[in-house]
């Protein structure tokens, strides 16, 4: 949770299992405009409601760089598009043997003019490929050197504005930042990565650091989202949370369990609270 052993100690953890699936499907599919991509979640939840496992969006310039940095991958396509879906159903025994669930959602959003291309995963060779292209984009940033990532949220239905507002928010700090932005659509959740131009040097680049981390936690807190999703607060996203109000719930929430579990303030003192004073 990102609270760096400040606010408690694990001793226990139950974990809620739920059955394999019977069998899986994978598609990559091109899309013209993030709204069309949140179209297309919609339809999907429609169609194949609870089974939807993984809605994984990606740009088509994170794609570009990913393929250009790691040659083990492989495009799936013969052309980059402007934005990319991954999406995986986990299917359970007991849907019908003959049904294809995703085909059916495709086959609609083709209809629907959603889609602008798509390739089914027709083997688990094939899916691991996909996969790596998702996965690959966290490396294929971090190998240009001069990377600020980010880990915000929105509501899925104003992922646009998100990226209109905040690509324009960073370029006005650095006209010729280049973007990896991917991350889990289905949950709101996008990682937001800034990248040195590619005639500025990383060390140059990264004294806008904290300017660009506050440009893109605006434009996220001013659209009713979040600065920090999936990776937790922590030392480093301290001083956005002050940023954003001591008296949120989230601040007040942390005063509270702190009190409560570490009344002496013994665990990790000093990190994420003011260390105490002797008295
Ligand atoms: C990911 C990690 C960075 O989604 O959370 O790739
Ligand atoms: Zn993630």
């Amino acid at each position: 949770i990102g609270a760096e052993g400040t606010l408690g100690i694990v001793t226990a953890a139950a974990l809620r299992l739920f059955p394999a699936p019977a069998r899986r499907e994978t598609a990559i599919v091109a899309i013209d405009s993030v709204a069309n991509a949140v179209e297309l979640l919609h339809l999907t939840q429609r169609v194949c409601g609870g089974v939807i496992a993984a809605f994984e969006y990606m740009a088509g310039e994170a794609m570009d760089l990913t393929l250009a940095n790691l040659s083990r991958l492989r495009n799936p396509f013969g052309q980059i598009y402007p934005h990319y879906v991954l999406i995986e159903l986990d299917i359970p025994s007991a849907f019908p043997k003959e049904s294809k669930p995703l085909e059916d959602a495709l086959e609609q959003a083709f209809e629907a003019g959603l889609l602008i291309d798509g390739a089914i995963a027709e083997s688990e060779a094939a899916r691991q490929q996909f996969w790596s292209l998702r996965e690959g984009m966290v490396e294929s940033a971090w190998m240009e050197g001069g990377v600020i990532g980010n880990d915000i949220s929105v509501p899925v239905g104003r992922t646009a504005e998100f990226l209109d507002r905040a690509i324009s928010d960073v370029r006005a700090l650095a006209p010729d930042a280049r973007f990896s932005v991917y991350g889990h659509l289905g949950d709101g959740n996008l990682h937001f990565t800034a990248i040195r131009p590619k005639q500025t040097s990383a060390a140059k680049f990264l004294e806008l650091n904290d300017d660009v981390v506050i440009a893109v936690a605006d434009a996220a807190m001013a659209l009713g989202g979040s600065f920090s999703a999936e990776h937790g607060i922590g030392t480093e996203k301290m001083k956005l949370s002050s940023r954003f109000g001591d008296a949120s719930v989230e601040s007040t929430l942390r005063k509270t369990i702190k009190a409560a579990l570490d009344p002496a303030g013994i665990m990790n003192p000093g990190v994420m609270f003011p260390a105490r004073t002797e008295s």
